[in-house]
């Protein structure tokens, strides 16, 4: 297995790559100045600069992360058939392998597979308790007229507690929630690695009590296992009882308490599209069905066969133990360095990247004035980094047309897996630190146009009183 977190002289722990770098693609640092004018144009949205004007793309791991000289030689091998590509068939194998189910719809990308899933299974008045939404289930459950019931651990919304599976269900609540509305719960959705939480995982007793409650109502489980992988190697090094347990082994139990399983091949995979499986012989058809008409037919469903196959090679090397941990073990790295400066970060550490606490860094800015994506926007201004707003921006609507403030404001910067070098990970903590330092230089933006759906992709807005050049002119006086 070999030694993945390496304990310097210096008693500094660092996360050890067992995997070389062979292709590279060239990144620049662009002057201040223009980081300004294109900040500005971008509206303070980072979703909105192009990527030639950044110099550490941490705004997502999906499809961002180095596929492998395996991945890239078996893309060579696709077979382009429109119907029953063998593709499709080497994909199907390894997922079955995999999770002993023996059903599986290839989809364009994870959102593609809540569509379908929630086309099939939600109707107007259902309600789908969850250990926390992600942006895309939430819309996908209200088009079908469902809404969710989040139903986290009190610990998961304290941003500093170290509870080490802030991903689990509160399971009393649970079991309340399950006793009063029973008839109108289509299914319980499980994350791993809950993203919006700051990829928390689950912990496998959880997951064993949340199936008892399941069935005592006849409910199924279904699984967002986008960031499994994660979820995985957490599982076996902190629950005690699955301790360097069997990864396979694990998988498969996990998977055995699932009736359906979905997720993005942007992240588990190191891929693109996605897939979901199934036992159920009759629900796989009726999802079929669904995928059809945009999907296209039932052994591509959207995905290029090459990425299928890429698809397949990584989910059989999310099965090494030492290949899963390097990501959670740069995000620990990262997290406990930033943790040591004094700079409010979501512990423990989790999955894909680091979540800066943006309510507590900027507490001098009211909610409305969007604190986690001013935050975002410095960072960018003074680093030439680009993150992700994860908070008031992402939100969705209420039915009365106004944002709900969700209850975290956070500043999420991915690591996608195997991209960044350690030099680059620290140059990122000493530029937060820095800014950290010069916070309160940080005003509030104001909306300069905002749509109805999704302010997260359209959003732009103004910074008050032009904190943005100040900020940057204060940074030069320090040199
Ligand atoms: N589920 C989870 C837990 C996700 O993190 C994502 C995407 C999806 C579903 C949807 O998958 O993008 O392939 O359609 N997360 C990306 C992110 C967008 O940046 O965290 P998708």
């Amino acid at each position: 297995m070999g030694i993945a977190v390496y304990r310097l002289l210096t008693g500094e722990e660092i996360p050890l790559e067992f995997h070389r770098v062979r292709v590279v693609q060239r990144t620049r640092l662009i002057p201040a100045g223009d980081r300004l004018s294109a900040m500005r144009r971008a509206g303070h949205n980072t979703f909105h600069l192009p990527s030639r004007d950044v110099f550490l793309d941490m705004l997502t791991d999906s499809g961002v992360n180095a596929v492998s000289d395996r991945q890239l030689a078996a893309m060579h091998g696709a077979d382009e058939a429109y119907a029953g590509s063998e593709s499709f068939v080497r994909l199907q194998g390894t997922a079955e392998e995999i999770f002993a189910m023996p059903f599986l719809l290839p989809v364009c990308q994870g959102r593609a597979a809540e569509d379908i899933i929630c086309r099939a299974l939600v109707r107007p008045g259902s309600v789908v308790p969850m250990n926390y939404h992600f942006t895309t289930i939430q819309p996908a459950i209200a088009a079908c007229g469902g809404e969710i019931a989040q139903i986290p651990v009190d610990e998961a919304l304290d941003t500093g507690n170290p509870h080490p599976f802030k991903g689990n269900f509160h399971i009393p609540r649970l079991a309340r929630t399950l006793g009063r509305e029973r008839e109108r719960i289509p299914f319980i959705r499980v994350e791993a690695c809950a993203n919006l939480l700051g990829g928390q995982p689950f912990s496998l007793q959880n997951l064993r009590q949340v199936r008892l409650l399941a069935d005592g109502h006849g409910i199924p489980v279904l699984l967002d296992a986008s960031l499994l992988a994660e979820n995985l190697h957490l599982i076996r090094e902190r629950e005690p009882e699955c301790r360097g347990m069997d990864i396979r082994a694990l998988v498969r139990e996990i998977a055995s308490l699932c009736s359906v399983i979905y997720f993005s091949g942007r992240k588990l995979g190191c891929a693109r599209g996605g897939a979901i499986l199934c036992s159920d012989a009759d629900l796989f058809e009726r999802m079929k069905d669904l995928a059809a008409p945009y999907g296209g037919f039932f052994t591509y469903g959207g995905m290029a066969p090459r990425d299928m196959e890429s698809l397949a090679v990584g989910l059989e090397e999310a099965m090494d133990p030492t290949a899963i941990r390097h990501s959670p073990d740069c995000v620990a790295y990262m997290v406990r360095a930033l943790a040591e400066n004094g700079i409010p970060v979501v512990i423990p550490p989790g999955a894909l990247g680091c979540y800066l606490d943006a309510g507590k860094i900027l507490a001098h800015v009211p909610r409305e004035r969007c604190p986690a994506a001013a935050l975002a926007s410095a960072l960018y201004l003074t680093s030439g980094i680009r993150a992700m707003e994860r908070g008031i921006l992402s939100s969705a609507r209420g039915k009365d047309g106004q944002p709900i403030p969700p209850p975290l404001e956070l500043v999420r910067l991915a690591l996608p897996r195997r991209t960044f070098t350690l030099s680059q990970v620290r140059y990122a903590v000493d530029r937060i630190v820095r800014l950290h330092g010069m916070r309160d230089l940080i005003g509030g933006l104001r909306f300069a146009g905002e749509r109805e759906r999704l302010r997260l992709f359209w959003g732009k807005m103004l910074a008050e009183d032009g904190w943005d050049g100040n900020l940057l002119s204060a940074l030069e006086a320090e040199g």
